[in-house]
């Protein structure tokens, strides 16, 4: 199984005028004229590293737009009050583990990873935020240690952008949930132009919406997280099968038309999710300017790569006709900065594999990268800004691709753990102590090398799950 999705918002035009006038002086002034030029930013790492318990620096500035970034403190320097949408990326290398947490936007949000496995991996968390003057919100690790990937194609990534709308929302939760009914998201961060009653989120106002929503998923389950809506064809969901003794996050986005007076509601269909202070269970939507760009396509169930491209199959929306479906290109129809939103769920992986964003033939974002091959169905989450003019041609690249093989999950699982089973409140107590232990528990230099430990009953627990974690991972790799 293979589903695929992009989504591709226009968030601002900019038109970069150069004017020629003569002043007084009789002498050339050039005018630089910039319109409709909404805040808006992009920044990543240029080197892998560590930043131990602080700040992140970040050490490339791809887009700033309206000095929306401040390059001296590494936070935002918000002029134009409104909504902003945040994406932090994060992608590890072997065997480390990091935690990043976006702060002064009022209440903190974050994520946490832990890559045991022998290549890298990448996770994501959006949030969106009424901001004004006061906040001045920046990414802090929380770990001090981690082996963050930097490099030129924004693996480990922050950025964001203004957003001009009037029906947003913004909610999350702060603790598990494991019941098959509605969700509640209890924390309400930023809402305008919904009504929210109960557990629901009641629509105002028909339109196109961004919707997004994500949660940490409990380990040792195959778990299932709908969106869904009381009257139109809206469905959606998460599906995955989780093999790890750590809770993963997960996410996906879409776009889609809401009707006034329908509702809107997170729905648990199988497995537990995992929410804590970093509010990892979350819904994101916004109504989209209707004179902006944008585009959606979802890929069929079961559609395969073409050597080199990923197949994105049916085409939702396309406000420009954008879309070249035999080339699977996306032709930007107009100057401007856009938001690009891209889903890849892989299951069986040759060796050497890679996704990737590119802009007329060259790489802008990783997606995806592994050098192994691996069983279980990888999910594969990146959000990029990126400026293109237009004419400028932009694809979803798979090198290594191949065909799909089917695997059955539920025989895996048996091979990987046996008889043994996992209780889900001794992997609670696990990601309590992993969290603990990025405070005072566990302080590694190097990955799995405990340096100081507040107490030895504490040590030794970790000590014995770190080792547990070396012998799922063995039996993850498929080797050959
Ligand atoms: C778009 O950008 C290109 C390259 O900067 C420029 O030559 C062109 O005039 C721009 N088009 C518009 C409509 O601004
Ligand atoms: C030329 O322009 C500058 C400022 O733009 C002004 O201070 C100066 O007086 C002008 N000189 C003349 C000769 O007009
Ligand atoms: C996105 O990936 C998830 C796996 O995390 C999958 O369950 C979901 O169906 C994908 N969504 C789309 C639209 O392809
Ligand atoms: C879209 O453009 C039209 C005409 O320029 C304008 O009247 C309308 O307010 C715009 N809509 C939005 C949501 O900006």
């Amino acid at each position: 199984m293979m589903l695929h999705s992009i989504v591709i918002c226009m968030i601002c035009l900019t038109f970069a005028q150069v004017n020629g006038e003569l002043d007084n002086n009789n002498s050339l002034q050039k005018v630089v004229k910039t319109s409709e030029e909404n805040p808006a930013f992009s920044v990543s790492l240029k080197e892998s590293g560590n930043f131990g318990n602080a700040k992140v620096k970040w050490t490339s500035v791809d887009i700033n737009h309206q000095n929306l970034f401040n390059t001296l403190d590494n936070s935002l320097e918000i002029t134009k009050t409104g909504i902003y949408y945040l994406t932090m990326t994060m992608t590890l290398s072997k065997t480390s583990r990091a935690s990043f947490s976006l702060e002064k936007t009022g209440r903190r949000s974050g994520m946490t990873t832990y890559n045991q496995v022998d290549g890298r991996e990448s996770i994501n968390k959006r949030s969106l935020h009424l901001l004004t003057s006061l906040n001045r919100p920046y990414v802090k690790q929380v770990f001090t240690t981690s082996g963050l990937v930097g490099g030129n194609n924004r693996e480990t990534a922050w950025a964001g952008f203004h957003y001009d709308t009037d029906h947003y929302f913004f909610g999350a939760r702060d603790e598990e949930w494991e019941d098959q009914s509605v969700i509640p998201l209890p924390i309400t961060m930023a809402l305008r132009g919904f009504q929210k009653h109960g557990n629901k989120l009641n629509v105002l106002s028909t339109g196109l919406y961004f919707i997004g929503f994500s949660s940490a998923f409990n380990a040792l389950a195959e778990s299932r997280l709908t969106i869904r809506s009381s009257e139109s064809s809206l469905r959606h969901s998460i599906r995955i099968h989780h093999i790890t003794r750590h809770p993963i996050i997960s996410s996906m986005s879409l776009l889609a038309n809401l009707q006034a007076g329908e509702d809107i509601e997170l729905q648990l269909g199988s497995g537990s999710l995992y929410s804590d202070t970093d509010l990892q269970t979350s819904l994101t939507l916004f109504k989209l300017d209707s004179n902006k760009s944008y585009f959606y396509s979802k890929g069929e169930k079961g559609s395969t790569c073409k050597p080199d491209s990923i197949n994105f199959g049916s085409v939702k929306f396309d406000s420009d006709n954008s879309w070249i479906p035999s080339d699977q290109t996306y032709v930007a129809p107009k100057n401007g900065t856009y938001f690009i939103s891209v889903n890849l769920s892989f299951f069986r992986k040759r060796e050497s594999e890679e996704a990737y964003i590119e802009v007329n033939g060259v790489k802008k974002t990783t997606l995806y990268k592994h050098t192994f091959y691996i069983i279980k169905e990888t999910p594969a989450m990146g959000e990029v800004l990126l400026k293109m003019n237009k004419g400028d041609k932009l694809r979803v690249v798979n090198r290594g691709c191949e065909a799909v093989i089917t695997i059955n999950i539920h025989k895996q699982l048996k091979a990987f753990f046996g008889s043994t089973t996992l209780s889900i409140s001794s992997v609670r107590k696990w990601v309590r102590q992993f969290k603990g232990g990025r405070t005072n528990i566990l302080d590694e230099d190097r990955p799995g090398c405990l340096k100081t430990a507040s107490n030895n009953e504490n040590k030794d627990r970790v000590i014995a799950l770190i080792k547990d974690n070396r012998r799922i991972s063995q039996a993850e790799i498929f080797k050959h």
